[in-house]
């Protein structure tokens, strides 16, 4: 006899806890399936961004970056440091600490809201008079059924052919994330966020690191300019690229990786690396859901096919988060279960992909939202655009961290922010202004008009939005 609910969410990553928060608190039995295991085999819920994802990378970037602050950038305050060292697998245990306040944070969250929680992995049994019945199978062994299905199984690191992931040697990034101890030497295939995440940890850490990328140009998706101003800064921090790489080979050794690869130029090239981190993108994971048992439409891809409203096929079927279209971002993941927890109620959810923004947590950080300059060209749209530099905000100043800048592209006729891209200190923080604004559809006078504190980095927003119409008052 199977356990009935009114829905049942596979998944308890960002997309899928969310959805059975959501879906709770609107009146809803709910049970949420997870099947991530911690090191003793209880539950983690959280999926990738908890477990080898957004929270220990950060978690790891704030270590080194404390020492990469104490090496290099305490002297100029006076602060004088002798036999600075790293303890590797303190770093890496504090890290685990963090992602285990939150695992039994969202533990905390689903009982809290009554959320019936089953640690095991959840398949499709078959349709049922008014529902699904769904197989769990792992710590916990039961059947439920539900009328509502919510599939938030999310994704997978992707392969490079002929270099499977050992974890040891090879790594995704649930390997770069625990490695214990600094490698002399690093090679990253991909720079794209985990690329320059992980490399950016490594590096600072002591590790020299070798990135390689396919494509000519670096950060495609960013806007130009900060595409340009991150690399010019990461060069000068050290880390090492070659864009427009073939990879032809990647054989590992006893104590060695060595990538074949032919260069931009049409040379071939080799490269040996202690460790190789493979960041090459990711796939939708449905392994083990079962979905041709209830006739679940998957792409040639492996991604859930779903409609604008995050329905599949199925009725009382929906996918969200890294298993549907779209980018693969926690928050946008949560704002679909958000939404569909809604709309099985009779609301109207609604998630804005315009407004998705985009960060990356290096050092300065890169965060935009909205249309690249790039874009708007492609468009032929007309619109104006304002940039203030960090070197110019006293905060800035202060801080001791002046790389990069504010940049507004707003229409040229009405003025509405059509993007927003900052690379620099706090760009993560600055951002959420941009988002708002662009939510309420504000034009870019109506940012500089609002007072901002002084000093704040935000000030350099406030400029930005003044630039604009071409009228900064501090540079
Ligand atoms: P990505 O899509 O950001 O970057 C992959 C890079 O690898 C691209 O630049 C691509 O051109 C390159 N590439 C692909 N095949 C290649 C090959 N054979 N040889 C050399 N280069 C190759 O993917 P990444 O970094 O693996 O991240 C996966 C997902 O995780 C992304 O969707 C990202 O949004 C998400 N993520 C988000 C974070 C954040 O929001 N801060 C942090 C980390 C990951």
């Amino acid at each position: 006899m199977s356990k009935q609910f009114d829905v049942i969410v596979i998944g308890g990553g960002p997309g899928g806890y969310i959805a059975a928060i959501r879906a709770a608190q609107l009146g809803f039995n709910v049970a949420c399936v997870d099947e991530w295991k911690n090191d003793k085999g209880g539950p983690a819920p959280g999926g990738t961004c908890t477990n080898v994802g957004c929270i220990p990378s950060k978690a790891l970037l704030q270590s080194s970056e404390h020492f990469d602050h104490a090496s290099h950038h305490f002297a100029e305050h006076g602060i004088g440091l002798s036999n600075l060292s790293i303890d590797v697998s303190k770093m890496i245990g504090r890290k685990n600490q963090v992602v285990k306040q939150n695992n039994d944070g969202i533990l905390y969250l689903l009982k809290k809201n009554k959320v019936s929680f089953f640690h095991g992995r959840a398949s499709f049994a078959q349709a049922v008079e008014g529902g699904y019945e769904i197989t769990v199978s792992g710590s916990a062994n039961e059947s439920l059924s539900a009328k509502h299905i919510i599939v938030a199984t999310g994704s997978t690191a992707r392969q490079l052919p002929g270099a499977a992931f050992d974890e040891d040697r090879i790594l995704s990034n649930d390997g770069a994330l625990r490695m214990a101890a600094v490698p002399k030497t690093l090679g990253v295939i991909g720079s794209g966020v985990i690329g320059l995440e992980m490399g950016s940890v490594w590096r600072r850490l002591g590790a020299e690191v070798t990135i390689l990328e396919a494509l000519p140009n670096f950060l495609g998706a960013a806007d130009e300019g900060v595409a340009k101003e991150a690399l010019k800064a990461f060069i000068k921090q050290g880390l090492k690229f070659e864009f427009g790489v073939k990879i032809t080979e990647v054989q590992t050794g006893n104590d060695a990786v060595t990538v074949a690869f032919t260069n931009a130029r049409g040379e071939a090239v080799t490269l040996d690396v202690e460790r190789l981190i493979v960041s090459i993108g990711r796939v939708a994971n449905t392994v083990g859901l079962n979905a041709a048992a209830v006739g679940l439409q998957v792409d040639e891809r492996g991604a859930i096919v779903v409609d604008a409203d995050c329905k599949t096929n199925l009725q009382n079927v929906w996918a969200v988060g890294d298993v549907v279209r779209g980018p693969m971002l926690a928050h946008k993941a949560e704002e679909e279960g958000v939404a569909v927890a809604e709309r099985i109620a009779g609301q109207h959810g609604h998630v804005n992909f315009n407004t998705v923004p985009w960060v990356i947590y290096t050092s300065p950080e890169i965060a935009w939202v909205g249309q690249t300059e790039q874009q708007l060209k492609a468009e032929g749209r007309d619109y104006k655009a304002g940039q203030f530099p960090f070197m110019a905000n006293g905060r800035a100043r202060a801080l001791g961290d002046t790389t990069g800048f504010v940049k507004f592209l707003a229409d040229a006729k009405t003025d509405e922010i059509l993007g927003v891209h900052i690379v620099g200190p706090q760009a993560s923080e600055l951002i959420a202004e941009a988002v708002v604004a662009m939510e309420f559809k504000a034009s870019a006078e109506d940012i500089a008009r609002i007072c901002h504190a002084h000093p704040s980095l935000s000030e350099a927003t406030k400029e930005a939005a003044l630039a604009v119409d071409k009228r900064t008052l501090n540079f």
